[in-house]
């Protein structure tokens, strides 16, 4: 009866240290952030040179990398508009192995626009 409680809550640990590996969620700093910075600073000027939106990068809050299939970095951000400045949240899921394979996210105040660009 003991082993079986033994083997449960063992089993139990393991799937939390397997979710860890493959689907864990990293808040970034040091070096790791600047990545997530120059990653995000390449989506935006991608897209500020393309069809838009024409954002620059104010400060990174907060952000964190899950690995996926490619990396799913998820920020809070200042985002800086022309004079304004608001705070975004901005998901980018890149997958630069494929055609138009950075998909932008950008969940701002007055709404939610999804944008596609090439690595
Ligand atoms: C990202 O862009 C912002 C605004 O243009 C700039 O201040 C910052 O230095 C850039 N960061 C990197 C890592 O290039």
């Amino acid at each position: 009866m003991l082993s079986m409680k033994v083997i449960f809550v063992f089993g139990l640990a393991l799937i939390f240290v397997s979710a860890d590996i493959v689907g864990g969620i990293t808040e970034l700093s040091g070096d790791d952030l600047k990545e997530a910075e120059v990653t995000l600073n390449n989506s935006l000027s991608k897209l500020a040179s393309g069809d838009g939106p024409n954002y620059k990068l104010g400060k990174i809050i907060k952000a964190t990398r899950q690995i996926v299939a490619g990396n799913k970095y998820v920020y809070d951000v200042e985002l800086i508009e022309g004079s304004k400045t608001k705070v975004c949240n901005v998901v980018i899921v890149s997958q630069p192995w494929l055609e138009n394979g950075i998909e932008v996210t950008f969940n701002c105040p007055d709404g939610q626009v999804v944008k596609r660009h090439s690595a």
